[in-house]
Parts: C-alpha cells; structure tokens; sequence
C-alpha cells in the first residue's frame, strides 16, 4: 500500500483523538509511522494499524477502515479537487474511478495497486460496484464511498449481499443516494 494511505489514517486519528492515540497505535502494532506519500509499505502494516484500534475500541476492523475511508475522502479532495469539482453528485464522481481517477493514481504513484469496479445502474439513484481485489478491502470501499456522498452533500445506504469474506468471488455493494437534507 502507497505511503499516502498510511499519511491520511495518521491524519484522522490524529485529527479525531490526537497523537498520543496514534503512537499508542504504532507503538501496539510494531508499524514503523515513518511514511513518504510514493514510498510503498506492506498492507499488513496497515491492516496492523487497523487491528490495533480494533482492540483499542472494540469495534470491528470493517468499521475501522470503514470510518478511516469517510473521513479521508475529504482529504483527497483537498489534495486533488480536479477529480471533484466536475461533478455535482457522487453516481457520476464514482463512474470516473475506472477511467479517470485510479489510473491517474498509478501515473502519480507508481506501483499503486489501486482497483477497477464494475459498475451497473440499477436505478435513477442507484448504483452497483462490484469489487474484486486480493486486498479484499471492500469496507474500505464503503468508507470512501460514504465519504463522497458527504462530500456531494448526498447520504449513501449501502449494502452488501455478496462479500468476498463470506466466501463469494467479489463484493458486491449497492449503493442508493438521496440528498443529504431529506
Ligand atoms: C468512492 C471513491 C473511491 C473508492 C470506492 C476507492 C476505492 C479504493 C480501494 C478499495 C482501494 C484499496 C486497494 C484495493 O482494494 O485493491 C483504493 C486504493 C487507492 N485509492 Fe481509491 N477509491 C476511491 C477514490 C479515490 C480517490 C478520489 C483517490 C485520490 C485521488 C484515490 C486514491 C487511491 C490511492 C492512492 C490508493 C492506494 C493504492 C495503493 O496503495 O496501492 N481513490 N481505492
């Protein structure tokens, strides 16, 4: 995983609990905490880290990377508003990740390992991603997605009907938006 990952999870618990809890986290998981945004770092560095606050919290890992994954994406857009300021809503932001957004991810970062999703409308306010990655981070996937809809002033309901931990070949995530002031 690319040393940004690493940069933005220190950001957010770092902004959300403040940098004693971040060294508590380094200091538990052995991780380095030494991070440049193009180095790359083992995945199980990170999913140390996420085990770690798991244990702190006693909330489960998926909702872990699932709160880091919102609370980055406001991030990245601070750091890369071009892929954001074309779009009025998060359906049409989403449909640019496979052409627009993660390839430019491998050009600024070689060997990023960053997925494609298939994509399928299945309604006016409806999309379906299907996820296939050995990294199997589908609840990451579900953060960033909930993080674009606050972005876009959107609320997403997501759910799961297939995920590669119970044993099926991808991760399926439907997604509805609806405004987030209804
Ligand atoms: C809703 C929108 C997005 C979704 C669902 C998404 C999903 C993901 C997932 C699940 C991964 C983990 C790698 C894997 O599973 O194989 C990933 C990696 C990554 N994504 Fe995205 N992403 C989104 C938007 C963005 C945006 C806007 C950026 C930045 C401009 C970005 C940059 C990255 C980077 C840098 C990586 C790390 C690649 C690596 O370390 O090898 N993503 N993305």
């Amino acid at each position: 995983m690319k040393g940004i990952i690493f940069i933005l999870l220190e950001k957010v618990v770092i902004e959300a609990h403040g940098e004693g809890v971040w060294d508590a986290l380094l200091e538990k998981s052995g991780a380095s905490g030494t991070y440049t945004s193009l180095g790359s770092y083992p995945d199980e560095e990170l999913l140390g880290l996420v085990a770690a606050a798991s244990e702190a919290t006693g909330r489960p890992q998926g909702e872990i990377l699932t709160w880091f994954g919102r609370k980055a994406m406001p991030l990245l857009r601070e750091r890369y508003p071009d892929f954001f300021t074309r779009h009025q809503q998060t359906i049409p932001f989403i449909l640019t990740l496979n052409e627009i957004i993660h390839p430019e991810v491998r050009k600024l970062y070689p060997g990023a390992e960053a997925p494609d999703f298939g994509f399928r409308r299945s309604g006016p306010n409806e999309l379906e991603l299907e996820y296939r990655s050995k990294k199997k981070m589908c609840a990451l996937a579900e953060g960033l997605i909930h993080g674009a809809a606050d972005v876009f002033g959107e609320k997403a309901v997501i759910e799961q009907p297939r995920c590669m931990h119970r044993g099926d070949e991808s991760c399926l995530m439907v997604c509805r938006f609806e405004s987030a002031a209804s």
